[in-house]
């Protein structure tokens, strides 16, 4: 049996501005997704243990999938991350997957997902283990189920630590110290698209200021991430609100969203901000030791799902 497990992502900063041109951050999380790999019957079967479910396909399950046909609406990422490393007709595999990662929160559990499977197979079959060549293979495997992903969601869960994106570009730029973070998952549902969407009517109504705003985040992008790189977490704590403030202004906050920051504050949090597309889903606060289980408790709201958990510099491993 192989193992090989991937974490998970969070955009630290840059979100909505990035889709301008401007540069984002996003970070691996300490919360990781882990695929057991063995032989098995010919096709495949994925226990996919937090989903409840076994995702079975046969061989000609796993050729309707090379042809882009769905087979497991919205999972075939999962027998896409395989079949980017062999031919359907050589595939004879059980894997089993277990996640720390919530689903659907926009922390990258798809990609992670992928990226372990790719990790696991190809150490079966002794073939080298190269992070970027298992971020491609999986980036591939991630189009399959989802479309158009940007590529963050899996090179961040490959190569780990932080990653820079900038026009298509990613650059990673390895941590070698952790970064304390709470997650608070509204469970607020929202839709990427549609959000993105009214970023763009803001800015096709307001003009040129958008522009500057839009700018100032990927200013504000740049200063975090030399902040976090020097360990400086008071500096970083107030670029993150300000960074909250401008998301607010171009449209992407939520009223449950602006609650749990402000509690985050003033429970003695570095600072707190929405992440992702907003209108919903997940906000960050940066803390330190002292602070994190006061932070923790009081954003503990009911249907707010949270977890304690840091920027860690480790990306796919085997085990
Ligand atoms: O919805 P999420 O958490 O995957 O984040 C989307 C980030 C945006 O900048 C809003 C959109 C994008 O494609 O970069």
């Amino acid at each position: 049996m192989t193992i090989a497990s991937a974490p998970g992502k969070v955009i630290i900063s840059g979100e909505h501005s990035v889709v301008y041109g401007q540069p984002a951050l996003a970070g691996a999380l300490n919360l990781r997704c882990t695929a057991q790999l063995q032989n098995a019957d010919k096709g495949l079967v994925i226990h996919a243990k937090d989903l409840n479910a076994d995702l079975i396909y046969s061989p000609d399950d796993l050729q309707a999938v090379t042809q882009q046909q769905p087979v497991h609406q919205g999972f075939d990422n999962l027998a896409g991350a395989v079949l980017s490393v062999q031919d359907p007709n050589d595939i004879a595999y059980s894997v089993s997957i277990s996640s720390e990662i919530p689903i659907g929160a926009g922390l990258g559990s798809s990609a992670a997902t992928s990226v372990a499977i790719v990790a696991a197979l190809r150490a079966h079959l002794d073939q080298p283990f190269d992070k970027q060549d298992i971020s491609d293979l999986a980036f591939r495997a991630e189009k399959i189920a989802h479309g158009t992903p940007s590529g963050i969601d899996n090179t961040v869960a490959s190569l780990g630590g932080l990653v820079h994106f900038q026009a298509g570009e990613s650059r990673s730029i390895s941590l070698d110290h952790e970064i304390p973070l709470i997650i608070a998952n509204s469970n607020i549902p929202r839709n990427t698209k549609e959000l993105v969407m009214r970023v763009r009517q803001r800015k096709n109504t307001i003009g040129p200021f958008m522009d500057d705003l839009l700018q100032h985040m990927g200013d504000l992008t740049q200063m975090i991430e030399s902040s976090l790189l020097d360990s400086d977490l008071e500096r970083a704590g107030q670029l993150f609100d300000i960074n909250h403030g401008l998301l607010d202004a171009i449209g992407v906050n939520h009223p449950k969203l602006a609650q749990l920051v402000t509690m985050a504050r003033e429970a003695g949090a570095k600072g707190a901000k929405l992440t992702g597309a907003g209108g919903g889903g997940c906000m960050i606060a940066l803390v330190d030791e002292s602070s994190k289980d006061i932070v923790r408790a009081a954003m503990n709201l009911p249907g707010v799902d949270i977890y304690q958990t840091s920027i860690s510099g480790r990306g796919v491993e085997l085990r």
